[in-house]
Parts: C-alpha cells; sequence; structure tokens
C-alpha cells in the first residue's frame, strides 16, 4: 500500500536524524499570491520533515524554486537563478535542486530540465505540491531525479503552512481557472476550477483569527465564480457573509474579480459586509471592445462600466484597482487610446499594467502581430504617466480623514511605519515598530503618487 504524507515525513526525519546540525531548506516562490501561498504549505512540509529555513540558498541542502510562468520575463529569471544554483550546487554537491509551480506544467520547461539542467533533481507541479515528501524521501533513498507533474487534482486539506506572517493569512478558497483568456497561460498550467469546500474555509478563516491575524486575504483566479463546481449551491458573496459574521478584529481582501461575474449581487455584500476591505481589484485588461473580444473576456467596455457605475452610485469615491495589458496582438492607437479614456473614467487608485507577453500554447500566440516592441513601450510609458496624474490628483480626497490602517512594517524614512487602510492604499506614518500587526487610525495630512501621509490619531 502507498505510504501517506505523515509516513513520508516521518521517513525523511529518520534519515536526517543522524546529521549533527538540522539540515536547511530555502524555497523561494514567484509570481501571485496563490503560488506565495503554496511556498508556505512547501515549508510547512520541509519543517515537519526537519529541516530549519534559511533565506539563502547557499548553506542550505535543500533549494526550491516555487515558479510562475505568465509572463517571459519570470521564466527568465527563474532560469537565471538556476544558473547560481548551479553554483551553490558545485559547492555542495549532496545538495538537493527542486523546481515546481506553474513552469513545472509546462512541457517545453521539463523538456528542457530534463535535457540541460541534469543538476535539477526534482520537478513537481502545483499539483502534485502534497508528493514533495515522498519525492524527497525517493531522493534521500538514493533515487537520482524525482519527478510528479500530475494531474490537476483538488490540492490536500489540512497542510501544515508555515506562514511568512504572523498578521497576514492568506487562503485560497478555489483553484485552476476556466477562462481561458487567449493571452494566458494560467489555464494550461493550473487546470480547471476547483473550488474548497465552503466549511474548510470557514474554519480555517476562523483558526487564522483565533491566532491573531488581522487580514486575511481570499485567494482564487476569478474568485466570482468560486462554487460553482460545488453541488451545493454557494457563491462568493454568500461565502463572504458567512466569513463576515466570524467573531474578532480582522480585515477580509480578495482577489481576483473577473468582470464578467462581478455585479450588484457581489457589491451589495461587500458593502453590507463591514469587515470586507473597501477596495476592488477589477482587472479589465483593455478599454477596447475589439481587443476584448479577441482576448476572450466576455465583458464589454460598457458591460464594465456598469458594474463602475453601480459600485460608485453606492459609495462615489470607493477604491478600485485594475490590471492592464499594454500591446496585445495588433492592438492599434485607437484601441489603445481606449484604454486611457477607460482609465480616466474610472479614476483608480493604483493600476498594474504589463506588456504583452507571448505565451506558447495560448490561443494569443497564434495571432498576427505588427505593433514593434518600441510602440508597445511608448503606450506603457504614456499609460503610466496618466495614471501617475490621476493618482496624484485622487490621493488628495483622503486629507483631512482618519483612516483604519493595519501596520505592516518599517517605512522607507527612520521613525516611520508602514500599513495598508481598507481601501488598500499605503499608508506611512510616523510610529514605533511595536505597533507592527495592529490596527491603528491614522489621520491623513499629505499624499504622494504611491501612498498617503499622516499621523497616528489614537492607537485602537
Ligand atoms: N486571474 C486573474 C489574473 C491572473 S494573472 C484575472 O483574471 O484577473 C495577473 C495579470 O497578469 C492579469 O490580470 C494580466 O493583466 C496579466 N497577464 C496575464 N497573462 C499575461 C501575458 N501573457 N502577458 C502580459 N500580461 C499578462
Ligand atoms: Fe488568466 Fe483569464 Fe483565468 Fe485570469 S481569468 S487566470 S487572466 S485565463
Ligand atoms: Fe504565475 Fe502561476 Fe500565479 S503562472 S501568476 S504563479 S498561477
Amino acid at each position: 500500500m502507498e505510504k501517506t504524507i505523515n509516513e513520508y515525513i516521518s521517513g525523511v526525519r529518520s534519515i536526517l536524524s543522524g546529521k549533527d546540525s538540522p539540515p536547511l531548506a530555502h524555497v523561494r516562490s514567484y509570481g501571485c499570491q496563490l503560488n506565495f501561498s503554496d511556498g508556505e504549505k512547501l515549508k510547512g512540509m520541509l519543517s515537519k520533515m526537519g529541516f530549519g529555513m534559511t533565506d539563502a540558498p547557499e548553506g542550505a541542502e535543500i533549494v526550491i524554486l516555487n515558479t510562475c510562468a505568465v509572463r517571459e520575463n519570470a521564466e527568465d529569471r527563474v532560469f537565471g537563478n538556476l544558473g547560481f544554483i548551479k553554483h551553490c550546487k558545485k559547492k555542495n554537491p549532496g545538495m538537493i535542486v527542486g523546481l515546481c509551480g506553474c513552469m513545472a506544467s509546462e512541457e517545453h520547461v521539463v523538456k528542457k530540465l530534463e535535457k540541460s539542467y541534469p543538476f535539477v533533481d526534482l520537478i513537481f507541479s502545483s499539483s502534485a505540491l502534497d508528493k514533495l515528501p515522498k519525492l524527497v524521501y525517493e531522493l534521500l533513498s538514493g533515487k537520482k531525479r524525482a519527478v510528479d507533474t500530475g494531474e490537476y487534482n483538488m490540492p490536500a486539506e489540512g497542510l501544515e503552512q508555515l506562514r511568512d506572517s504572523s498578521f497576514k493569512a492568506s487562503v485560497p478558497i478555489m483553484f485552476g481557472c476556466n477562462n481561458f483568456c487567449t493571452y494566458c497561460i494560467v489555464p494550461y498550467v493550473r487546470g480547471r476550477e476547483r473550488s474548497r469546500r465552503p466549511e474548510m474555509i470557514i474554519s480555517e478563516v476562523r483558526e487564522l483569527v483565533k491566532k491573531g491575524y488581522k487580514e486575511i486575504m481570499l485567494l482564487g483566479q476569478n474568485v466570482n465564480s468560486y462554487g460553482n463546481d460545488l453541488e451545493e449551491s454557494v457563491t462568493f458573496p454568500r461565502l463572504l457573509r458567512a466569513l463576515n459574521e466570524i467573531e474578532g478584529d480582522f480585515i477580509i481582501r480578495f482577489m481576483s474579480s473577473h468582470p464578467k461575474d462581478a455585479g450588484k449581487e457581489l457589491i451589495d455584500a461587500m458593502l453590507e459586509c463591514e469587515k470586507v476591505e473597501r477596495h476592488l481589484h477589477l482587472p479589465v485588461q483593455c478599454g477596447s471592445n475589439d481587443v476584448l473580444n479577441r482576448m476572450n473576456r466576455r465583458y464589454t467596455v460598457e458591460k464594465y462600466m456598469e458594474t463602475v457605475n453601480y459600485l460608485r452610485s453606492r459609495v462615489p469615491d470607493f477604491s478600485i484597482t485594475t490590471d492592464i495589458i499594454v500591446g496585445f496582438p495588433n492592438e492599434t492607437e485607437e484601441d489603445f487610446a481606449g484604454t486611457l479614456k477607460l482609465i480616466d473614467e474610472v479614476k483608480y487608485d493604483n493600476i498594474f499594467s504589463f506588456i504583452y507577453s507571448k505565451r506558447s500554447g495560448t490561443k494569443a500566440a497564434e495571432m498576427e502581430d505588427l505593433i514593434s516592441d518600441e510602440e508597445k513601450g511608448s503606450r506603457m510609458t504614456r499609460l503610466l504617466a496618466l495614471q501617475r496624474e490621476i493618482t496624484t490628483r485622487e490621493f488628495k480626497r483622503f486629507i483631512g480623514r482618519t483612516l483604519r490602517v493595519l501596520v505592516e512594517g518599517i517605512g522607507k524614512q527612520e521613525g516611520f511605519l508602514t500599513g495598508k487602510c481598507s481601501e488598500a492604499l499605503i499608508v506611512e506614518f510616523e510610529g514605533d515598530s511595536s505597533l507592527i500587526g495592529s490596527f491603528v487610525n491614522v489621520k491623513i495630512t499629505g499624499s504622494k503618487n504611491w501612498a498617503v501621509t499622516g499621523h497616528i490619531d489614537q492607537i485602537n
């Protein structure tokens, strides 16, 4: 019979127990918060196996790169890093080098690793996350290379997680994506949508709040289709309402919302739940209906604006942020002008913008593209300049208000702290580092184009 995860963990522990000092593990995650959440689970399993954690690959007995495939530069960084790790392994030939995450689900990457990166001993996909103890056990027992690029299963529940923060926790509510936006690799590397059962999510959040976590970030590629694959009728707005009932002082955030599924029901739930952030990340990608259609986004600019207008009719200055792709194949100057017009109209508090990156295997990779890289770069510069203007202007609306801020860390300036308010803005103010991890009220007195500044009003 196949051993359980815990049996493999004990197996590794007993192999390692002969060592004088506890061996170290280095896990580096790239990409989105879902991947960082997987990274925390990898660390949790490694720690149970008896490894201590280290921030540096030098001196580690096991190094794992938990990779992202969303854009080419993400992949380039990983291959660059592998070069350095090869060098570390020369000094410590016993080191186990692993690559997991989204790149491990790309056939061409696995082939490349198998052919040209013989020092990579361990390759496993996100769906095979809980196979780590088994794979490490096999390697320590003499196997040369352990590979599991497994099926897109529902990841195991209850994996111990070594969280990076003691007050901010991310909680995946679903995995995979069914949308197949034509530019995007995610559905190919993460498989179809699989929702976690609501009671598992609710009990996890309850436990986290009990432990003192102050921010719960719900994660999914499209949280609005949460529950579509479950038998019971549960929707994302209902999940939000149930989580809002949990007693305690904490804030609920979530990402990402797909505009095709974000409507009145979501907004009503957000506004009725006092623990839910006063911020919506609503990735639009582009302000041209022709491009949106070719992206297979399944909404129009008008439909998107309906959601924005409904939200703003309820709360006129509600904070909205977005993602924009610049230079989708054959994006015309007119299409791009539509994007500039849209961002001017919505008045986003922040945008995350990316130059289109061709991903092999996706539909857009087959599309003709006559736009030069230079033109794409120049559009990006114009987009960023306009957004800077908008942010500088819009952030002034907070001056004079008192915002409730979760203190996240030390600011750039000496004696200053940095945190985030319900509207998801960065807030900077003077204060003592003992406040990190707690909520404070900050009276806003100034704004920059990336943050608002102020001073503590009173400590809660
Ligand atoms: N599921 C989320 C997004 C996940 S990827 C959503 O649909 O909102 C995060 C962002 O990366 C996307 O919103 C998109 O703006 C960007 N992105 C995805 N694929 C890309 C590509 N091939 N080139 C450039 N940007 C891309
Ligand atoms: Fe990619 Fe679209 Fe799915 Fe987001 S919704 S992960 S952009 S395919
Ligand atoms: Fe990247 Fe995979 Fe997330 S491709 S953005 S790490 S789901």
